[in-house]
This record gives structure tokens, sequence and C-alpha cells, in this order.
């Protein structure tokens, strides 16, 4: 089956190392489309996502090859053909291509990426803001074209921060003709880490990290061998297991620096945590709790992938409190699953109500999407009796051997 079996009320020992960063993966393996040559990815999560986007720079010609944690990507024969429309579509980080495509090739014909459970996911602003650089965009039914003859460097304003958009115009930004200005740009440690790699590389970027970033474009690219930070959204969902269910664990690698946010929240809603220089020790026994309210945000605020999980956190304490999503208008899915396992929880708008219940039961739950589906499994680890969460390929799509880390920290869980 595709589903995972929880077997709730063991607490948590132990050491888990945190996995490279999905969502700097993702981008950093579409920049190699920049560079002729051989790059070398390290600490790349052997996760479905990483695995259709190698699918897709195979499918344009390059040599892909996974040595362990290490993505080798070599773009010399890169030779335009169609992406594959499955894995376009199922994958929405694919509208990545579109800037690194259009700056090494000056043409991309491709499906809309797909949008999901947690909102409708639209592609409009990148494809205005490319437009501002000279690229010609036709829009058809189920796929668009875009070309251009050469990139150029435009001052982009946009109406608010899109992690995603920031990406795709650094990657059109970097080899064009020009200086590229990107405001309110997104500040997201994923968004450093791109632009870590492509300055290795060669590239020009000033305000990595900040709300403001000026490209000025380059010739070329040189071929480099680049070390993904660890998965903070990943470091955080462990936090949050160790906080359901109880316990003492260390979160090796855990990038402190970029979790801020993650552990101020979690100190306030009653872990204790301690950080040291390769990681974090979480001591999720049941200390007081000041905080019963949380508000998503850009980056460095509460970061919305850490929404679901913090919900499974509130409703396995049974205490009240409440949590308003501002990035994404349908990030609520798991709250019917949750009042399934007992959870008292109301959706009002864009804000969550829990209303505390006592001890959750186990039942047999509906992954929907990635992080709500981590969301339940680390619920049905403080649960009284059998959980099963079902659909657990999307949680495959963002969590290296999720199973295989629980059981090793002692809980009851296998696949089924
Ligand atoms: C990235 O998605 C992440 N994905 C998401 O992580 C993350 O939740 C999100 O940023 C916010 O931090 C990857 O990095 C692969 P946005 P992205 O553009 O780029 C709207 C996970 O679980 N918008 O910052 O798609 C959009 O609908 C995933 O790992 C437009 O309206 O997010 C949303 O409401 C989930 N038009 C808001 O902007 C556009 O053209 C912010 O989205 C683009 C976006």
């Amino acid at each position: 089956m595709d589903a995972i079996r929880i077997y709730g009320g063991n607490c948590l020992e132990g050491q888990t190392t945190v996995q490279g960063s999905k969502n700097a993966s993702l981008p950093i393996l579409a920049a190699t489309l920049l560079i002729n040559g051989v790059c070398e990815i390290e600490n790349c999560p052997d996760i479905s996502d990483v695995y259709h986007m190698q699918r897709l720079l195979t499918s344009l010609g390059c040599r892909v090859e996974r040595k362990g944690t290490c993505v080798c990507v070599n773009t010399c024969c890169l030779s335009m053909c169609d992406m594959p429309a499955d894995s376009v579509c199922v994958m929405r980080s694919s509208i990545m291509l579109l800037g690194a495509l259009l700056a090494r090739t000056g043409r991309v014909c491709m499906e809309y990426p797909g949008g999901c459970v947690i909102g409708a996911r639209p592609i409009d602003l990148h494809l205005k803001s490319l437009r501002k650089m000279g690229v010609v965009i036709e829009e058809k039914e189920t796929e668009f074209c875009a070309e251009t003859s050469r990139l150029k460097g435009a001052a982009i304003k946009l109406p608010f921060v899109s992690v995603g958009v920031t990406e795709n115009l650094i990657l059109a930004a970097v080899l064009a003709e020009g200086v590229t200005v990107i405001e309110p740009a997104a500040r997201e440690p994923e968004i450093q880490a791109l632009c870590g790699f492509l300055q290795e590389a060669g590239a020009q970027i000033e305000g990595s990290g900040t709300g403001r970033l000026v490209i000025h474009g380059v010739k070329a690219l040189k071929p480099v061998k680049y070390r993904v930070p660890a998965d903070r959204i990943v470091a955080g969902t462990y936090l949050c297991a160790c906080m359901c269910a109880g316990g003492r664990i260390f979160l090796k690698d855990a990038p402190v620096c970029h979790m801020e946010s993650i552990l101020s929240h979690a100190v306030r809603m009653g872990a204790a945590v301690t950080c040291e220089p390769d990681g974090i020790l979480v001591d999720g026994r049941d200390h007081e709790s000041t905080c019963n309210r949380l508000t998503t945000g850009c980056y460095p605020m509460f970061p919305t992938d850490m929404q679901s999980p913090a919900m499974a956190v509130m409703a396995a304490s049974g205490r009240k409190g409440c949590i308003e999503e501002t990035v994404f208008e349908n990030r609520f899915r798991i709250v019917g699953e949750l009042n399934k396992m007992g959870a008292n929880i109301m959706v009002r708008g864009n804000t969550a109500y829990v209303n505390g219940s006592g001890r959750l039961c186990g039942a047999i739950v509906q992954a929907q999407e990635l992080r709500g589906g981590a969301a339940l499994v680390i619920a049905a680890l403080s649960a009284e009796g059998t959980s099963i969460v079902t659909n657990r390929h999307y949680i495959d799509r963002g969590y290296e051997d999720i199973v295989l880390n629980l059981r090793r920290l002692g809980a009851d869980v296998e696949l089924a």
C-alpha cells in the first residue's frame, strides 16, 4: 500500500541527520543549465521531487548521475526537446527551468506546471516579469512558448514577495545583457543558497538575503562543485515530531542560523531547544507553553511550510491556539483529517482555531500534499492506538526515509 502505519505512544530518543534542502536543490539543479560543463551538487536529498528534476534535465539532453548524495550534471550535450509533461505537471518547480533555458537556448515550450491543493499557484508573475526582460510569450490552452533573441536586464517591481519568481528572475538575469533589479526579492535561505552557487560560478549578484537583488549580467559561468545546505523545514518537522511524541532528540546538521523563527515558536509552544555547533538538541517534554497564536509569512517570519506540522503539535498538545496562514489560500487541508483523530479544529477565513481536546486517537487519514502529510504522521505519534496515513507518495516528495528515521528514533511506525 502507499501508506504509513503508526502505533502512537512511544517517545523519541536519539539522533537523526537532517537531509539536504529540497527547496535549495531544485533551483540549483535548474541553474546548472546556465553552465556549459559538469557541476557537482552535493547533499542533494534522494526524494521524488529531485528525481523529477533530474528526469527533466535528462530529457533536455543533460547527462545526470547520482553518486550517493552528490548529483553530477553535465550540460555539454544540451539538446532542446520537449520536457516530459508528466514530470512538468507533477512538480511545480519545473517552472524554474524557464529562466535558465531562456538564458541558455533562447526558446522554451512547456506545459503549465500544476497547481496543487494548497492553492492555484499561478505563474502570471513569472511570465509578466520575463516579458519585461525581452521575452515574447505565446500562451496556449495547456502550454506556453517563450522566446528571446537576448535577455535584457530590467528593473522588476513585484506586487508581493514570491520565492519562485525571484528564483526564475535570478536565473534569467545572471547571463542577461545589463543590470536587473528585483524588488521585493524573496529572502529565504534557499534563495541565498542559489545565489551562493551562482556566485561560485562567477555570477555578479548583490543583496543576497535582502529584499533588493541587483544582478549584473556576465558573459559566461564556470562549472562548480557546491554543497546544498540542510533542509530547515525537514529539521523543523522532526522538531515538531519530538514535541508531539515527547522525548529528546538531536537534529544533526540542522541549519540553526536559518531556523530562528521556527525555534522561537517551538520554545513558546513548550519545547526546550539547545543549539550546538553541529545541530540542535530538542527536548519535547511538555514545558510551559506561552504561545497560542501563529502567523505564517515570508522569511524571516514563521514559514508557511511549517504551518501544518505546528498545527499537529497544537492538536496533540490538547491546548487551545490559532494559526493564521497568509501565503497560500488553501493550506488547511489537514484540518478535516486531524479532526478524524479527535482534534477539535475550526477554520474561519485564513485562520484555523485549535480548540484543544486532550489526547488524539488513532484513525485512517489521507495525506493530500507534502507538508500536511508529514504533519499527519507526527500527529499520529502522539495518538492513542493505530493510525494509517495514506497517499505516502506526497510525503516522499520532500522527506527522505521518514519511516526509517522515525523508527531509528524509537517510533513504532512501518510502511503499510
Ligand atoms: C516556494 O513555492 C516553495 N517551493 C514552497 O514550498 C513554499 O511554500 C513557497 O515558496 C513559499 O515560501 C519551492 O521552493 C519548490 P511563491 P512558490 O511563489 O515559489 C502566489 C514545500 O512544501 N503567486 O513564493 O510556488 C502564490 O500563489 C513547498 O516545499 C502568484 O500569485 O511560492 C502564493 O500565493 C510548498 N503568481 C504566493 O504567490 C505567481 O506568478 C507565494 O508563492 C507566483 C506566485
